[in-house]
């Protein structure tokens, strides 16, 4: 993995007024550029529609940094030496010939070579004529390199998706294109490259031999916050559980790389792809959050939030069964489960072994006890347990399970935010954390017939763990899904 100072360049924003933008995107720069490698190599140039000129542009940022607790000092030599603005207006081809000469100029001024990042902070209708205009004025190519960014959701069905990404290879190789999914970017989620593969230990284990199960579990008390006409487009498949999930999947499931670069990756994500079924109807249970309580506080129903229809069907809550049919892991249930409005924030997953093959310790243990399992929490409270049984001293042999546990927090403090490590990759042309165009086209085959029947949703009180109707499809049917 290349860890070398980024080429200066230019970053060129989409949709940079909105709220991704305003949250994640340009915080993250401005991270990058006060500690690191990255300092000084983005001229970050924003791009909305809004009419505005770079002082306003840097007003609206300056606020939001400043709110975020950032050092004033720091923010204003930034936004004044490395951060611009070019309103897009119509989007016309004018506009973007503007574009294009503003890029040249900015350019020139500061000396850079014509290395080009375009970021699509934007909605997922903006993607297609977006691309298009930036191909039609010439600014997919350049002297230097050109990289593409974008972002889920990437198409909402397998040919939508197919249709982006035939749009995006007219213009880009698929070597410059970031599909950007940011939980890749996420400390424990990369560790799970360095826990399977950088240990002995495991391996041996990590098979249908050993493994009895695996559930994964991202589970949010977050609603819709406000993102109520969206969320009806998309609902809980969509939005988590077809792209974030199946990502953690492939990388648990997966055999080791042939190397730890962006295709050797991609290549093992999509041949775990490739060994699964598609998911059955039977196999997957949609819930809908009503009105509960939360931490103690009453929250709305789902049906009650802004935007959504007061009869809506949208999922708010999935869970699934699938299966991998390869020599690893064939027979071994995958339990899937993402969800707003649970009883915690919780995204973990649970790898159980089998029970030792002699029972003779049988009438000591109680459901799941003599199994050994291995919890990855990625967040909060992000960790290792590893549980494993014990005698308790005294009389006779009585058992019971203990953990050994790491916690990174009281390692490593701090974690950094995904963003900040995705944001750096593409600047140093890394695409290990990045999606490739197959991997997201076979996630979409294998949730076709899902999502092209019209399940049943199952309501549930917010504040609880999801519907009972999901209780069939946690992998062990005796004792339920693995709380988080
Ligand atoms: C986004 C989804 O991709 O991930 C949101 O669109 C969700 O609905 C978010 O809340 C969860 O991300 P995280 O990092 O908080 O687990």
């Amino acid at each position: 993995m290349p860890t070398q100072t980024p080429d200066r360049h230019t970053l060129v924003v989409f949709g940079a007024t909105g709220d991704l933008a305003h949250r994640k995107v340009l915080p993250s720069l401005f991270d990058l550029h006060r500690h690191g490698s990255a300092k000084g190599r983005a001229m970050v140039l924003g791009v909305a529609r809004a009419a505005l000129d770079d002082q306003q542009f840097r007003d609206s940022l300056r606020t939001s940094l400043l709110a975020a607790g950032h050092d004033a000092a720091e923010v204003d030599e930034w936004l004044s030496n490395h951060v611009h603005f070019q309103s897009l207006g119509d989007s016309s081809p004018a506009a973007y010939a503007a574009l294009k000469a503003r890029i040249e100029a900015l350019e020139a001024q500061h000396n850079l070579y014509q290395h080009r990042i375009f970021y699509l902070a934007l909605p997922a209708s903006a993607f297609f004529p977006t691309i298009e205009s930036l191909g039609n004025a010439g600014l997919h190519v350049s002297k230097g390199w050109t990289r593409l960014v974008i972002e889920k959701p990437f198409g909402h069905d397998l040919p939508s998706a197919q249709s982006l990404n035939a749009q995006i290879h007219r213009f880009f190789d698929e070597q410059c294109v970031y599909r950007l999914d940011h939980y890749l970017g996420k400390e424990t989620v990369q560790n799970l490259l360095a826990f399977r593969f950088g240990n002995a230990l495991f391996e041996p284990l990590w098979n249908r031999d050993r493994v009895r199960q695996v559930e994964i579990t991202v589970a949010e008390e977050l609603g819709v916050e406000g993102r109520g006409s969206f969320y009806e487009k998309t609902g809980a498949l969509r939005d988590i559980m077809q792209n974030h999930m199946m990502q953690l999947l492939c990388l648990v499931a997966m055999e080791p790389p042939a190397a730890l670069d962006g295709n050797a990756v991609a290549n093992e994500k999509v041949k775990v792809l490739q060994s699964m079924s598609v998911i059955k109807p039977d196999d997957v249970v949609f819930g809908q959050y009503a009105a509960g309580t939360l931490n103690g506080h009453s929250v709305a129903g789902y049906r009650q939030e802004p935007g959504v229809d007061p009869r809506s069907t949208t999922e708010t809550y999935a869970a699934a069964t699938v299966r991998i049919n390869n020599w690893r892991w064939n027979g071994v249930p995958f339990s899937l489960r993402t969800g707003k409005r649970l009883a915690r924030k919780s995204s973990s997953i649970v790898v159980t072994f089998h029970q030792p093959p002699a029972a003779v310790f049988n009438p000591y243990i109680v459901c799941g006890m003599a199994c050994n399992r291995l919890e990855i929490t990625l967040q909060p409270n992000e960790g290792f347990n590893l549980s494993f049984m014990t005698k308790i001293p005294g009389e006779g042999m009585r058992l019971a399970t203990q953990e050994m546990r790491f916690r990174y927090a009281d390692t490593f403090g701090k974690l950094p935010e995904a963003y900040q490590t995705l944001m750096l990759d593409v600047m140093r042309g890394d695409r290990t954390l990045f999606v490739r165009n197959d991997e997201v086209e076979e996630s979409w085959r294998l949730f076709t017939p899902a999502i092209s029947e019209r399940l049943p949703v199952h309501h549930y009180p917010a504040g609880t763990w999801g519907p009972p109707a999901a209780e069939r499809l946690a992998g062990d049917h005796t004792c339920g899904w693995t709380e988080p």
